[in-house]
């Protein structure tokens, strides 16, 4: 399964690699953790000295570019050479199939205790903690994006499912095992093939769906505790945690995404009640709400936001707040014209996804949240914003847009591009999460191997 076979067309580009090693006087492995900055250095310096080359033509002389300046390279290099500069220089109309750049990624096939194994529980993959799983699922249904050949890879996709441990006690994802779990991971892949230590992880990416992203523990204060494990540092982290403030548990590069909401669950409700029907409910909250949260290390749940929100609203007409499971809650949000999104003990909710999803307006309550794909869905124009010291004042707040802007924001929200890109999809579909994901690894091709096809020729 590991074995690793090379294939004889890309001889030309390994002697390439081999040749920049040279030139260097020494393996590109042997820099340590300034190899991602250095590769990106001298793409800065590529791309300018492409940006006055190729303007100088642009204004000059209309020829095309790729024919004559770069006529000896083969179609990758000058490709590559192109795609790295920015592409308003070259202002070509980018499709939104263009602005993936052709990016191939590569999926480990790890051995089956590392992901499919757990998938014998059936939650494993429709939690709202799966998009570990569906990210996998959708990369290896991908023809267009996965590649077998991990020579030509921009990324190496690491899947290991490590929120699939669901306690016996309380039916939560027990996370003590993924440390060790990602650590046998990388490994067995870095011993097995030559990528890991070629670029020490800084092309290698890795999904951490749980609370506080790559910390990989539950409460806060030992999250950022532990920290992000040293072997995972140079990666790429896929994560639902997001801060705007500094947080040890971001220090990474790294990626916001949705949390998991079955694209299925979202059509069934869609098909009982259309997205634009009536909403006979004005505000909208189902979750936990203490009356008296406990000082778990000198914090409380939501910071005390849901308490308020019991305490204030709870007897109000215009709030439906309801404290216990339900799972048909999912018609409730489709009857909502507001769906409060508080924080719980991290900023995120899955609400926020079924919000959107389901046209509920979210009104999102988690001060300096960092939300997924800023660049495809609106924030601003789609959400309301409450600061956590105002949850008093809801009332007062939506009633206000109620008799303003509320259909500005709902004509927005209901924009089909808008509720798809936080659905992930058993297929990549163009917009959706997975694509947004692809999308953002994209505009990170300077970690990747790709720059070295570029300096080896410049
Ligand atoms: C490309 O350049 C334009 C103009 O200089 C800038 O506004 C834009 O943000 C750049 N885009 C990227 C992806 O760097
Ligand atoms: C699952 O979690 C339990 C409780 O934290 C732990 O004892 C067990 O070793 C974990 N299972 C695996 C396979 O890692
Ligand atoms: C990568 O580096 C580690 C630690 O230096 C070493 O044990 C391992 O054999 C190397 N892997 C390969 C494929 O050479
Ligand atoms: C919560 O508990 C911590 C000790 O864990 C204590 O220092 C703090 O004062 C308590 N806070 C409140 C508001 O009771
Ligand atoms: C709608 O109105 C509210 C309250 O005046 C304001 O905070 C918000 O930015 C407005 N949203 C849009 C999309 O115009």
């Amino acid at each position: 399964m590991m074995e690793l076979k090379r294939p004889a067309k890309n001889r030309g580009f390994y002697l390439r690699m081999k040749l920049l090693n040279n030139k260097h006087g020494r393996p590109v492995q042997q820099d340590k953790s300034n190899i991602c900055f250095r590769y990106y250095k001298w793409v800065l310096w590529l791309s300018l000295t492409l940006y006055f080359f190729s303007s100088f033509f642009i204004t000059h002389k209309p020829i095309p570019l790729s024919k004559t300046i770069f006529s000896k390279s083969n179609d990758v290099v000058s490709r590559a050479l192109f795609e790295s500069t920015n592409s308003t220089f070259l202002q070509q109309p980018w499709t939104k199939q263009d602005s993936l750049k052709d990016l191939k990624i590569y999926v480990y096939d790890l051995p089956s205790k590392y992901n499919t194994n757990w998938l014998a529980n059936e939650r494993c993959s429709t939690h709202l903690f799966a998009s570990e799983v569906a990210i996998h699922r959708a990369l290896s249904n991908s023809d267009g994006v996965r590649t077998f050949d991990p020579y030509e890879a921009d990324f190496f996709f690491v899947p290991v499912y490590v929120s699939c441990n669901f306690s016996t006690v309380n039916g939560f994802p027990a996370i003590g095992h993924a440390r060790s779990l990602l650590s046998s991971a990388v490994h067995l892949i870095s011993s097995t093939y030559p990528f890991w230590n070629r670029s020490q992880g800084c092309d290698h990416v890795f999904v951490a769906s749980h609370d506080y992203g790559a910390c990989f523990h539950a409460m806060e204060e030992r999250a950022v505790e532990d920290g992000i494990p040293d072997f995972l540092k140079n990666s790429i982290i896929l994560q639902t945690f997001g801060v705007k403030h500094h947080h040890p548990c971001q220090d990474v590069e790294n990626v916001v995404i949705p949390p998991y909401v079955p694209p299925e669950s979202v059509r069934k409700t869609l098909q009982k009640a259309p997205l634009i029907g009536h909403r006979d409910i004005f505000v909208f909250f189902r979750g936990k709400m203490e009356v008296h949260p406990k000082n778990i290390s000198g914090r409380f749940y939501s910071k005390k936001v849901r308490t308020v929100i019991w305490k204030k609203f709870n007897g109000d007409r215009r709030f439906y707040l309801q404290r216990h499971r339900f799972g048909g809650y999912q018609s409730e949000i489709v009857r909502s014209v507001f769906c409060l999104c508080p924080l719980g003990w991290a900023p995120w909710s899955p609400r926020l996804v079924e919000s959107v999803a389901l046209g509920c307006v979210p009104v999102i309550i988690a001060d300096d949240i960092r939300l997924p794909f800023p660049t495809a869905i609106p924030w601003p124009e789609i959400s309301l914003t409450v600061a956590e010291k105002d949850v008093q004042k809801l009332g007062m707040i939506l009633e206000n847009v109620a008799s303003t802007n509320l259909s500005t924001i709902q004509r927005k929200l209901w924009d089909p591009d808008v509720r798809r890109a936080l659905l992930f999809q058993d297929q990549i579909q163009e917009g959706d999460a997975m694509w947004q994901v692809l999308y953002a690894l994209a505009q990170r091709l300077d970690r990747s191997r790709r720059t070295v096809r570029v300096l080896s020729h410049s």
